[in-house]
């Protein structure tokens, strides 16, 4: 049975990802799992300085999903490449960055010192709803995403993937300026823009009055906008949003995603990406499916 992937010049194993911001930099997460077994591991977004993030709160429950306001916290890329990437180093998995550049020339600075042993591909994070400067102001305008991946592009061998935001009402105009910039991939949906009031206090929960939302609530969402992205570009589509089971996973891959990452479930239960995994292989086999390849794609639109 083959499980493999080509996204750019990775090869990954299995099409199942652990998605950005979900589970640090995989020492926490390493202990829940054999990293090994994934696909590959996109890891928290990373800027030029060290970034506290957001005053509390960060998370807030709601019964259909999780609103997040982190803004980014992380140690920055050079402690990254220091500290944490040795530790990644002793995995057999691709390891993906994700950076968030509050420029273009910061995008291109951390690509630049990103192109190097034990990264196999950079995540630009043009997508996140949390912060003041950057984030989802470059991925709702198409020619930032273009001249972003452009600049990326120049500086890396690495597979260059754009996370692109669902704020957007054409979804397919933001993967096309991306795999025009040279993209070899897309990745969506990053979180929705949403927000949640304290009605003791008539104050937003969150200083930032927005946050992202995330979890089972987006799904139907982010498989639309997947299904509306796969049809602009020829670059594979990364689908994640709100997947908490192999049968999610296969939604995305049946509406044309070539690789699906797991977010917030693995809040839930960190076990669901392995699930996932051992899910499509049962799938396959019940199915007479040889290939993976065979269901990406495949939907049937009378
Ligand atoms: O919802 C998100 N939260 N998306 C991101 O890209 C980053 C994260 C954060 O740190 O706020």
């Amino acid at each position: 049975m083959n499980l493999q992937v080509v996204i750019g010049k990775l090869k990954l194993k299995n099409p199942v990802m652990a998605a950005s911001g979900t589970f640090g930099f995989g020492r926490e997460y390493g202990e829940y799992i054999d990293l090994n077994q994934l696909g590959a591991i996109v890891v928290k977004g990373l800027t030029v300085k060290p970034k506290e993030g957001n005053p509390p709160p960060r998370v807030y429950e709601t019964p259909c999903g999780m609103l997040n306001s982190v803004g980014l916290q992380n140690p920055g890329v050079d402690a990254f490449i220091e500290k944490e990437l040795p530790f990644l180093r002793d995995y057999d998995v691709a390891v993906i960055v994700n950076i968030a550049g509050e420029t273009i020339e910061e995008f291109a600075y951390m690509a630049k010192k990103l192109d190097i042993d034990g990264v196999d591909g950079i995540e630009i994070n043009v997508s996140c709803p949390n912060v003041k400067k950057g984030g989802m102001a470059f991925g709702i305008n198409p020619e930032d995403i273009f001249n972003i991946t452009k600049e990326v592009k120049k500086v890396t061998q690495k597979t260059v993937i754009v996370k692109l935001t669902p704020n957007v009402t054409d979804i397919g105009v933001c993967a096309k300026a991306a795999e025009d910039g040279g993209a070899d991939a897309v990745s969506l949906i990053n979180t929705i823009a949403g927000m949640a009031i304290d009605i003791d206090t008539r104050k937003p929960v969150f200083k930032n009055v927005i946050a992202g939302l995330s979890g089972p609530a987006i799904k139907p969402i982010a498989l639309r906008m997947v299904y509306e992205a796969v049809r602009a570009v020829k670059i594979p589509v990364i689908g994640m949003g709100g997947i908490s089971s192999f049968k999610d996973a296969l939604e995305f891959m049946i509406a044309g995603a070539k690789a699906v990452a797991i977010g917030t479930c693995n809040f839930v239960n960190p076990n669901c990406t392995i699930e996932v995994i051992e899910g499509i292989r049962q799938y396959m086999v019940l199915n007479n499916i040889e290939d993976i390849n065979e269901i990406i794609g495949s939907l049937k639109v009378d």
